[in-house]
């Protein structure tokens, strides 16, 4: 069966260049709030602090077009001159997150439906079924109207499709997406019959008579089939890409600039299926915001721009296209940025391989939704500690700007992150509730993060070679493909550690008999009997004192030995970490959601045992990542405890001069970057 329905093209849209000179910084720009006097002030304040790009257009599709086919190009031709003339590079946004009231008022059918049959109402953003094929001809006659005018304005460098796609309309219950499902199940399926076969439909008597019978899961999800759940996920991020993609075939017929669109990788989000979509972009972007809620916040930005470099082509340098100077305004309390932090935070993307930092947005908007979102010039002007620290770190990206298009340090150690996995995790039909996909593939990367291994955050069917190590946190749902490149890599004298529930289900979300973890079993050497998830109050000991929360299995084993074992509880005295030798390789099994401190032990061993590289060996507080540049390593040195800590290295300072020879002192919540040298 073909996995996807959507064909990748044979060639990648070749890359026309880096779209600055050096690294890139600024930030999301809607002059159409501001009268043009404040754009002058803009541009001279875009200078002062090092702004070499802004993204301009994503909400100004109204004031573009403010009538259907009539448009009003005066006003973005002066801010695009303007830009220009000052050396302000133009990432430009086809409008079409934010379809303009004309559209929406002569179309209302545009609107996504969600899951219970309610029509969304216009007033938000992204209001669009990516299914409809009005939406789709009006978008794209906005898009062509603006590549026909711009595509080959030299400010321009970099086109951006739409903005976080999915983001508010990442899935769309109405009929006309009813019916394009059903023609993407005919292409995926073939039959009714392979749809009946892949599902399991006799259960509760599914069985469908026609491919035409089948709706979208519409109603709860606990009553929906987990491969009919499955299907639409995939359907709906292939809905979305076949849009990106119409708008990026427009532009590339008028233009010979990158093309590009905002993915929203972090905090445990999995709205699309981003591992179809990086081949299409030319460069890889992001947008990241902390999460107040997050106990180890800069954890999930290192796990996001790791992810990001996982999805780049050849790891090649990708880029930050939004993070913020403080405070969102979207989060239940929103938390400013300490001082220092806006350095500290971007150059830790930096350090991982992002060309540049980028914020949401540049001037604080006065009125709107996102009236009191941070931006790089806030409310209170020039005269505040977000502008000077704004200006210092515009001083440092032009201090790094030798790095650009350097490769981050190759890493040891993979990790594979899958949405189709994240996705059926989430559903709530699997055994437990209280699981969190995004609580394990945090966890695994946590214990190598703290100790300054680098790892590739990758999607599960990329290429391992290379690779001492290969995490797969609860990949649930694993072909025979996949398990196959698994094997192999292991037999070929690579590690992997596998943990619960990895495998459990095949890509129709069907459980594999014969003993947990399907898939695996025999490479791991133990299989898994009964599941024991455990109660909200419950934990269970380890034999090496950890506390298990949440999830502990029945676990025989099969050649493998127990690292772990239980220590009370029903399952006391059965295995909770195995290891098994294969050749020159070895096959770990976790049963338990561990707490960090057994995670750690387990990194700690494999560190040891593999000679994983560390960047440098310092404290869990100290995040440490090298960039490989022609002139030599430079490396970053990130301290996010609240101590100040020296490293053992030698070499210059690229921030500020300094030498360092034989330790540096990292002050707490500060970062040092230098170029290495040898002790003296
Ligand atoms: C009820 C139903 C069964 C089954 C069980 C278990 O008893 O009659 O069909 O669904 O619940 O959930
Ligand atoms: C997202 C959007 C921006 C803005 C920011 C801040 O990243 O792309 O337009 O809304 O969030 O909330």
């Amino acid at each position: 069966m073909a996995r996807r329905a959507t064909e990748r093209p044979p060639t990648r849209h070749a890359l026309t260049g880096w779209p600055t000179d050096g690294l890139s910084y600024g930030g999301d720009y809607n002059p159409e709030q501001w009268a043009p006097e404040v754009w002058r002030e803009d541009v001279r304040l875009m200078r002062e602090a090092g702004v070499n790009i802004v993204t301009l257009g994503v909400f100004s599709w109204g004031l573009l077009e403010p009538r259907e086919g009539e448009y009003d190009w005066g006003w973005f031709d002066e801010i695009i001159g303007l830009l220009h003339e000052s050396g302000i590079a133009v990432d430009l946004a086809t409008p079409t997150a934010a379809p303009p009231s004309w559209l929406l008022h002569a179309h209302p059918e545009v609107l996504p439906v969600d899951a219970y049959g309610v029509r969304e109402q216009p007033g938000g953003r992204l209001g669009w079924c990516a299914s409809s094929p009005v939406f789709r001809e009006h978008a794209l006659r906005i898009t062509t109207a603006l590549a026909e005018r711009y595509g080959d304005h030299p400010a321009v460098r970099l086109w951006h499709v739409s903005n976080e796609l999915g983001g508010g309309n990442g899935r769309c219950w109405c009929d006309v997406s009813a019916a394009r499902f059903r023609e993407w199940l005919r292409a995926e399926y073939g039959t009714v019959e392979a749809v009946n076969a892949a599902w399991g439909t006799a259960f509760w008597g599914h069985t469908f008579a026609d491919i035409d019978h089948i709706e979208p899961p519409r109603s709860e999800q606990h009553k929906v089939n987990p491969g009919l759940f499955l299907a639409y996920e995939r359907f709906s991020s292939d809905e979305l890409l076949e849009h990106y993609l119409a708008e990026a075939a427009v532009l590339r017929a008028h233009s010979e600039a990158p093309v590009t669109t905002n993915f929203m990788v972090g905090s445990g989000r999995h709205v699309v299926d981003y591992s179809d979509w990086a081949a299409h972009v030319d460069v890889v972007a992001n947008d990241h915001y902390t999460i107040v809620d997050d106990p180890v916040r800069e954890q999930d930005l290192a796990f996001a721009a790791d992810r990001m470099r996982g999805l780049a082509a050849d790891r090649t340098p990708w880029l930050l296209m939004e993070h913020s100077t403080g405070a969102p305004s979207w989060q239940q309390r929103n938390r400013a940025k300490a001082p220092g932090e806006i350095l500290r935070n971007a150059l830790a993307h930096v350090a991982r391989g992002s060309d540049g930092a980028m914020f949401f947005q540049w001037r604080a908007s006065t009125a709107g939704t996102e009236q009191f979102h941070s931006a790089m010039l806030p409310h209170a002007g020039t005269e505040s500690r977000v502008w000077r620290e704004v200006v210092r770190l515009g001083d440092a990206l032009r201090r790094l700007r030798s790095i650009a298009g350097s490769p981050v340090e190759p890493a040891k150690v993979a990790l594979l992150v899958d949405e189709e996995s994240a996705w059926a995790l989430q559903q709530g039909l699997k055994p437990h509730r209280a699981l969190r996909y995004s609580r394990e593939t945090r966890l695994w990367h946590r214990v190598f993060w703290q100790r300054q291994v680098l790892v590739d955050v990758l999607p599960v069917d990329a290429d391992l070679d290379g690779y001492d190590l290969v995490v797969l946190p609860t990949l649930l749902v694993v072909s025979d493909a996949q398990a196959a490149r698994v094997d192999a890599f292991v037999r070929g004298g690579g590690t992997a550690l596998v943990t619960y529930l990895s495998g459990v289900v095949d890509e129709t979300s069907r459980v594999r008999g014969g003993g947990y973890p399907g898939a695996f079993r025999d490479l791991l050497g133990v299989t898994t009997e009964e599941f024991r998830p455990l109660q909200a109050d419950e934990t269970v000991r380890l034999s090496d004192g950890g506390e298990v929360t949440d999830w502990s299995e029945d676990t025989n084993l099969h050649g493998a030995e127990a690292v772990v074992t239980y220590a009370d509880g029903d399952s006391a005295g059965r295995a909770a970490v195995t290891r098994n030798a294969v050749g020159d390789g070895a096959a770990w099994y976790v049963s338990a959601q561990l707490p960090l401190d057994s995670a750690t032990r387990i990194a700690d061993r494999l560190i040891d045992e593999l000679g994983l590289p560390r960047a440098v060996e310092a404290g869990t507080g100290i995040e440490a990542v090298r960039r490989r540049t022609p002139d030599g390593d430079v490396l970053f040195l990130v301290n996010h405890s609240d101590a100040d800590e020296t490293v053992a290295v030698s070499g210059r300072s690229l921030l500020d001069d300094t030498t360092f020879d034989g330790a540096a002192l990292v002050p707490a919540g500060r970062v040092v970057v230098l170029r290495e040298s040898a002790a003296e």
